[in-house]
């Protein structure tokens, strides 16, 4: 790993939509789980990248909730390599400082792939050089309304009035995220231009980087490259 370039501004909260993996695997004539696993090599990279240029926090698109209509071997896999990468890493992502969350439903998700979650999400919940948020099971429109689901039954639950407006300081404790920043940066790898029901409410005001790179082929250099293309971006959120 070598030291990185300086950056004129670096987001604090990096969103990555991890995309390009099958295709990968398929230009090799290799199975599409062989992509899914070199895709798990690169998220390695990117952590020790992301720590090494000091952001705060990267959230990595794993599973979306639409993701279940593919075959169910191929679910599998990727399920069973989730358990192998946060498995044999805990120890050393803990030795690195990075916390662990999980953006998602729990719902359907395998109780095994929950309980590696769900340790790694306990361990490291003291860390605070790097957050890594794995969105799995995700969905922002299933976010957006579980939100306002809970948090009116919250208000039931303390005797407040349901009809009292919501406002959005309020309603951003009850999504996943919850309390991530919102995205700086967001990007999607192997050439699609298209959010995939990802963060909608949190990429608000986020710049979008799109890359031709497979997920797999995305290492530091091709971060940097996102990074350099960030640092020229004039963010105005509405002002002059
Ligand atoms: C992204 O890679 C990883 C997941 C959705 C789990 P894909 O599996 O979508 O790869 P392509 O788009 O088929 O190449
Ligand atoms: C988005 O990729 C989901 C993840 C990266 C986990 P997809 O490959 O599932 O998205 P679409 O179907 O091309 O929009
Ligand atoms: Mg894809």
């Amino acid at each position: 790993m070598s030291r990185p370039p300086s950056f004129k501004a670096l987001p604090k909260h990096i969103a990555v939509i991890m995309d390009g993996n099958g295709r990968w695997a398929t230009a090799r004539g290799l199975k599409r789980s062989d992509g899914h696993r070199e895709g798990a090599v690169a998220i390695d990279k990117l952590m020790d990248s992301a720590l090494s240029l000091g952001l705060q926090s990267v959230s990595l698109y794993a599973f979306s909730t639409e993701n279940w209509k593919r075959p169910i071997l191929e679910i599998r896999a990727i399920f069973d390599l989730l358990i192998e990468f946060i498995d044999s890493r805990l120890d050393s992502i803990h030795e690195k400082g990075i916390q662990i969350k999980h953006s998602g439903s729990r719902s359907k998700i395998p109780k095994s792939a929950l309980a590696s979650i769900d340790k790694a999400v306990a361990k490291t919940s003291k860390n605070r050089k790097l957050i890594v948020n794995f969105c799995l099971n995700y969905g922002s429109q299933d976010e957006i309304l579980t939100a306002m689901n809970r948090l009116l039954e919250d208000r039931k639950m303390r005797g407040k009035p349901l009809d009292e407006k919501i406002k959005s300081k309020e309603f951003e404790k009850y999504l996943y995220t919850y309390p991530l920043s919102p995205v700086d940066l967001l990007i999607r790898t192997a050439g699609e231009e298209r959010i995939s029901n990802f963060l909608l409410w949190q990429i608000a005001y986020a710049e979008v980087y799109f890359t031709d790179t497979l997920w797999p082929d995305f290492g530091e250099v091709a971060l940097w490259e996102a990074l350099r293309s960030y640092e020229k971006r004039i963010r105005k959120f509405g002002g002059l």
